[in-house]
């Protein structure tokens, strides 16, 4: 492969991971079972980015395993209506249809693993996108990095990416335990939580304990998400739950956590981490962005159910993001209908990060209401809006009024 035996886009693909792997001292290549595809759009990919991807398709580059695409910068069934320029509308057209040339699935989701792509427990995979490598590597038992662009997209050509990181035993155990004191209720509350482990955590293995044994995947979603953007995480252990972790003992490899490493997460540090996410009230917000990581089927009939016999007010618009495989069964089954039938919108394909720079700005969306810290992160930072944190439920007076 390296040698040029399978062709010029193989032979550079292999370049690239060579390359990736010396600077990690991996020791060899391993085969893959998937990719997830990070920046498949023109603003994250970037004009050199952008005319790299197209320019493998142009010679002939295939993907050689199954290969997601995490959010595009638009929607594209209705990228007019919300404001997107037609220039930008087909630059993301010819970067899809270069991707889907090459093999890959354009679902355009961060959630491949909640419409038919989760991989299997010690399955060597390489995605990018933090909250898919999270769900992966913790919920799901694989074995990923968090790859960038470039690392992915040769990873899904040569089917191989360099053995380091977490795709190694000793590199994927608990290094700090972090004790749970609060009954966590909701998504948001387990977001909230999330959001605390990654400054703590910062680039260490968490163990996480006083989790109840019901936890869902929706809240482990979510748990997940905010990981990467206080801290550079990308695996966590949840005793009892996670399948690494049968015991704390075997979550943390055998080895004693220092008392030091030991930190309680209580109702003091819930409130703090809230308050922390706030700058504005909820009553300030122009948009409303629900869904990060994109919105599960169960999490829609919940944003249904809250939102029922109620409407948007004018002065507000809600957003709910997911995929269009989940819209489309929510379709089936009468959900959409309530949620649209209350003037908030199912965003799919995108999701603000990988929207233009200016984009809300243009739209005058300077205040920003979200359920979720991972949002609030990206918004304020790539968007520079001002946000609130809270569950819906907190809010849904505020943002709309009874029908
Ligand atoms: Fe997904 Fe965008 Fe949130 S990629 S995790 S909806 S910031």
């Amino acid at each position: 492969m390296l040698d040029g035996k399978y062709g010029e886009t193989m032979q550079n693909s292999m370049e690239l991971l060579v390359a990736l792997g010396d600077s990690y001292d991996a020791e060899r290549m391993v085969s893959i079972g998937s990719a997830h595809l990070v920046s498949p759009n023109p603003i994250s990919a970037g004009k050199g980015g952008t005319a790299f991807i197209k320019e493998i398709a142009t010679k002939g580059g295939k993907f050689v395993v199954p290969t997601t695409t995490n959010p595009a910068c638009l929607e594209p069934w209705s990228w007019r209506e919300m404001g997107f320029s037609e220039e930008l509308y087909l630059e993301q057209v010819a970067l899809s249809q270069a991707i889907a040339e090459m093999g890959g699935f354009l679902c355009n989701t961060c959630i491949p693993y909640l419409i038919g792509h989760a991989p299997r427990m010690r399955e060597h995979i390489a995605w990018g996108e933090s909250s898919a490598v999270l769900y992966a590597n913790a919920v799901c038992g694989a074995r990923t990095n968090r790859e960038g662009g470039p690392a992915a997209l040769a990873a899904a050509i040569a089917g191989r990416t360099p053995l380091y990181g977490y795709h190694l035993d000793e590199n994927r155990f608990g290094e700090l335990e972090i004790v749970n004191r609060v009954d966590l209720k909701c998504d948001s509350d387990y977001a909230t939580l999330g959001y605390f482990i990654g400054k703590i955590a910062q680039n260490r293995v968490p163990i996480i304990t006083g989790i109840p044994t019901t936890i869902s995947q929706d809240e482990m979603k979510c748990l997940g998400a905010p990981f990467a953007v206080t801290g550079s995480i990308s695996h966590y252990h949840i005793v009892g739950v996670t399948p690494e972790a049968p015991t704390e003992g075997v979550a943390s490899g055998k080895k004693r956590i220092r008392s030091f490493d030991i930190h309680e997460f209580g109702l003091k540090e819930f409130k703090e981490t809230e308050e922390s996410l706030c700058v504005i009230g909820p009553e300030e917000a122009e948009l409303v962005v629900l869904g990060c990581p994109h919105a599960s089927i169960t999490q829609l009939k919940k944003y249904a159910a809250t939102l029922s016999e109620r409407k948007v007010k004018p002065t507000v618009e809600i957003w709910i993001l997911t995929s269009d495989v989940i819209k489309n069964y929510a379709k089936s089954l009468g959900i959409a209908d309530s949620i649209e039938s209350t003037g908030a919108r199912l965003v799919t394909n995108t999701c603000p990060p990988a929207m233009p720079r200016d984009f809300f700005k243009k739209k005058g969306y300077r205040r920003v209401a979200t359920d979720s810290p991972k949002m609030v992160y990206y918004v304020s930072t790539t968007k520079d809006a001002l946000c609130y944190y809270g569950k819906l439920e907190n809010f849904i007076d505020i943002v709309t009024r009874k029908r």
